[in-house]
Parts: structure tokens; sequence; C-alpha cells
């Protein structure tokens, strides 16, 4: 099976994926990166780690649609069956649906539903609620709405800032989330 990772941003789920797949016996390789941002640190990790990666912004092209054909051909011509967002900032259109419905599994910084969007931890923190968490989910046509996959709770102590809320977050993104990918890999299980 061949994976791609959308992210970006810093890349640290990226650098956690691919350093698990490297440790580990897995029928999965990840095989690409994409990026839509072209000056995220995510592409310097891509080239340390020697994956292949490809960046673009919609800004290049004239719509959302053309933007998303301009991946799925990427996509094609590498043979992506599934597609790991990890700090995929941006809602995923239709015509990557189209393709890769049931196919496309994010991470997000919080307990789903509580705190969608794109500032989960934050949002969190400023709430003031006991705890937040960690969710793996795949992509639907809602934002960060689709079906959960696996769930970890961390509690916001009253000693927590916004910056320990965001390293423990962090250190369960990068326990779960390639342990999630490599469970639905050797399970068959991608739907
Ligand atoms: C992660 O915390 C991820 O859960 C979040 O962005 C961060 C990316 O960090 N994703 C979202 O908020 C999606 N709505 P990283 O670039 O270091 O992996």
């Amino acid at each position: 099976m061949k994976i791609a990772v959308f992210a970006s941003g810093n890349g640290s789920n990226f650098q956690a994926l691919v350093d698990y797949f490297k440790k580990n016996q897995l029928s999965a390789t990840i095989d690409w990166l994409f990026c839509d941002q072209p000056e995220a640190y995510v592409l310097q990790r891509a080239k340390k780690t020697g994956t292949a990666f490809t960046s673009f912004s919609p800004k290049e092209f004239a719509s959302k649609s053309e933007y998303e054909q301009a991946i799925l051909e990427e996509l094609d011509n590498r043979g992506i069956d599934l597609i790991v967002l990890a700090g995929y900032m941006r809602i995923v259109g239709e015509d990557l649906l189209a393709v890769y419905e049931n196919k496309m599994i994010n991470i997000h910084p919080s307990l789903l539903p509580d705190f969608p969007g794109l500032h989960g931890i934050r949002d969190a923190f400023e709430a003031g609620v006991d705890e937040t968490g960690v969710t793996v989910h795949y992509i639907d046509r809602g934002v960060d709405t689709g079906p959960i996959i696996r769930q970890e709770k961390v509690t916001i102590e009253k000693e927590d800032t916004l910056a320990t809320l965001e390293e423990k977050i962090h250190q369960i993104e990068h326990r779960i989330f390639p342990e999630v990918i490599a469970n639905l890999v050797n399970m068959g299980d991608v739907k």
C-alpha cells in the first residue's frame, strides 16, 4: 500500500510517521509528501528523510477544483492508495473526496466533536475545560466531522500553559498517529 502525507507547516507528525515506518516492518510505504505552503519546514524534513515531495499553493490555480485536480494527477502518477493528513490546514474539497473518500485520515488536536477547526488546542485551553485530547478520524464532507477511529484524552492541569498543553498534545499525536495508521494498514482495514 502506498501512502501520501499532506502537511502545511512544521511537520512533526510527518516526521513521527516516517520514523515509525523506518523502524517497523509494515506492508505500506510513505511514498510522497504534499505541502500547500512552499516555505513550510516540513519540506526540509522531507528532504532529510529522503521522502519524495511536491509543494504548490492553491493561489497558483484559478480555482480550488483545479488545485485539487493537480494534486490528483500526482496521486494517480504515484499510485497512492491512502492519504494521511498530518497538519494539512485546508478543507478537503469535492475533487479529492470524489476519488479518496474513506481513504483519507486526519489527526485533530482536540476531542472531536469539541473544538473543530484551525485552533483546536488554543480553543480548548481558552474555554477552560478540564480535559481535551487528540482525535484520529476519516475525512468526510464536514469540517472535522468524519467517523472517529481513535481518541486519547489529556487532562488540563491548573499549572498548564498553552505551551505545555501543546507539548502534551503533540506527544500524544506522535505516539498514536503512526500506531493507528500501522494498524489500519496491517488489518487491511482502510475502508
Ligand atoms: C497538529 O497538532 C495537528 O493535530 C494539527 O496541526 C498540527 C500540525 O503539527 N491539525 C489541525 O489542527 C487540523 N485541523 P505538525 O505540522 O508539527 O505535525
